[in-house]
């Protein structure tokens, strides 16, 4: 009879502590999620981790995967499984910290913040306000308002629609030439839960575009910027799951979406990649099965003679890491070059907020990911090669806090501050050789 009772109100407990907020039956809550972080000093803490982050098991959103020794871990732990994740932790030495609590907390005030927001019918580029996070359709909507009312030095065209029929477009900004111009490719957004990413790309546009001192490089080269390469999963990210990274592809063992980052014909399946399609590295069934990718290829590939960059923004770690990825270790034969370019971008990235990105090689000071698009531009020929994370880094924030992947619309503004000068270093480069 005791234990009866003592089941139904552990049962009664349990639907407390998970009942839904209201209006959000359909938006994943998060509640009691937290996100621990570990540090590994030693080769046994490391294998630790690194075990973990390989189990099968238990399929932890790792944040932070390990990457090296002295560099932080995060892992984004379900409610369930995080004192066992602490006890565990602590068993092989390490130092487990909270650096978020309740991730529930954070995801509620983001769906706040998006049903709050008032799309406008009419995008007026001067009155845009760049300091928010907008939804996929206004961020078409402004940069279609800029090639409108630009058109002499700027055009937008599609790289195509996304699964769900969403036309992805992108903007070219520099004046027309008889000859061929060398360009600077930009992305963002091609994981969907990286929302400063697509901000900082609006904010560079803005730059470009009102900023007269901007027309001798127009004239010389030109920019694309595609702001948002991973719509459907961007729309997802506002509207039902505050973590999704993912494209929306899918069910595949009742799991939806691949890692679109994981998704490119070179090396693919080789590092940091997983079969398993409710992964958050999911590879997909094949290379190039996601049309996102794939559109970004089809765009990339025939300009491989023009664009001598690539930056493709991402966030979180503050980084600024160039190929190759797919292993550590391995470098491409000008790897000198785009060491030199990466310490200009850090450079330019430090005069502005004194924030100090990590410049590495991708596989050496993130961790081997193969199929990702950095390294499918450099192995189409593409010179100067970069995935940049964005903030935040390792440490906290002026409010004493640390967000990881869902940064507050309060930090768009020195985030993309201090990164356009790195996006113009890049800019200067492309300019100006060598190649
Ligand atoms: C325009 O660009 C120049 C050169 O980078 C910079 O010094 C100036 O502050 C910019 N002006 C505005 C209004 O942002
Ligand atoms: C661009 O791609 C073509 C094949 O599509 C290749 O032949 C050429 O070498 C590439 N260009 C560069 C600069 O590598
Ligand atoms: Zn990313």
């Amino acid at each position: 009879m005791r234990h009866v009772i003592l089941i139904i109100s552990a049962v009664i407990i349990g639907l407390n502590a998970f009942a839904l907020p209201k209006h959000s039956e359909d938006y994943v809550t998060y509640h009691g999620y937290s996100v621990i972080r570990v540090i590994p000093h030693t080769e046994d803490q490391f294998k630790l981790v690194q075990k973990l982050s390989e189990s099968l098991k238990y399929d932890f959103d790792f944040w932070k995967p390990p990457s090296k020794l002295n560099k932080p871990v995060d892992i984004f732990s379900p409610p369930t499984m995080t004192r066992q994740l602490i006890v565990h932790l602590k068993k092989g030495s390490l130092m487990p910290v909270t650096k978020i609590r309740d991730f529930g907390k954070r995801a509620a005030e983001a769906q706040m913040e998006v049903s709050s927001y008032k799309s406008s019918d009419a995008i007026d580029p001067d009155s845009f306000d760049f300091y928010k996070y907008h939804p996929f359709a206004d961020i078409m909507g402004y940069i279609q308002a800029v090639a409108q009312k630009y058109p002499s030095f700027v055009s937008i065209s599609s790289i195509g629609k996304s699964l769900q029929n969403r036309d992805t477009q992108l903007l070219k900004i520099g004046y027309p030439s008889s000859t061929a111009k060398n360009a600077l490719f930009i992305d963002a957004g091609i994981h969907a839960r990286e929302w400063i990413a697509p901000a900082t790309a609006l904010y560079a546009i803005n730059q470009w575009v009102t900023n007269s001192s901007y027309t001798d490089l127009l004239k010389a080269i030109d920019i694309y910027v595609a702001p948002s390469i991973n719509p459907d999963g961007y729309e997802y990210s506002r509207t039902k799951d505050r973590n999704w990274r993912k494209t929306r592809s899918g069910p595949r063992q009742n799991c939806y979406g691949v890692d679109p980052n994981r998704n490119f014909a070179f090396k693919w399946m080789v590092a940091g990649s997983s079969s398993n399609p409710c992964s958050e590295t999911y590879a997909g069934p094949s290379p190039f099965s996601e049309i996102e990718a794939t559109n970004l290829k089809n765009f990339l590939v025939p300009h491989n003679d023009t664009i001598k960059a690539y930056l493709t923004l991402h966030s979180y770690g503050e980084d600024i890491l160039y190929p190759w990825g797919y292993a550590t270790g391995q470098y491409p034969p000008d790897v000198n070059d785009l060491i030199a370019l990466g310490h200009e971008m850090y450079n330019a990235i430090k005069a502005v907020h004194g924030t100090e990105y990590t410049v590495g090689d991708s596989g050496d000071a993130l961790y081997p990911a193969s199929g990702a698009s950095d390294d499918y531009s450099k192995s189409i020929g593409i010179k100067y090669v970069y995935t940049v994370e964005l903030r935040p880094g390792d440490g906290d924030n002026d409010d004493d806090q640390w967000y990881g992947f869902d940064l507050p619309a309060k930090f768009i503004k020195p985030t993309a501050e201090e990164t356009f000068p790195a996006l113009m270093a890049a800019a200067n480069r492309v300019q100006n050789g060598p190649f």
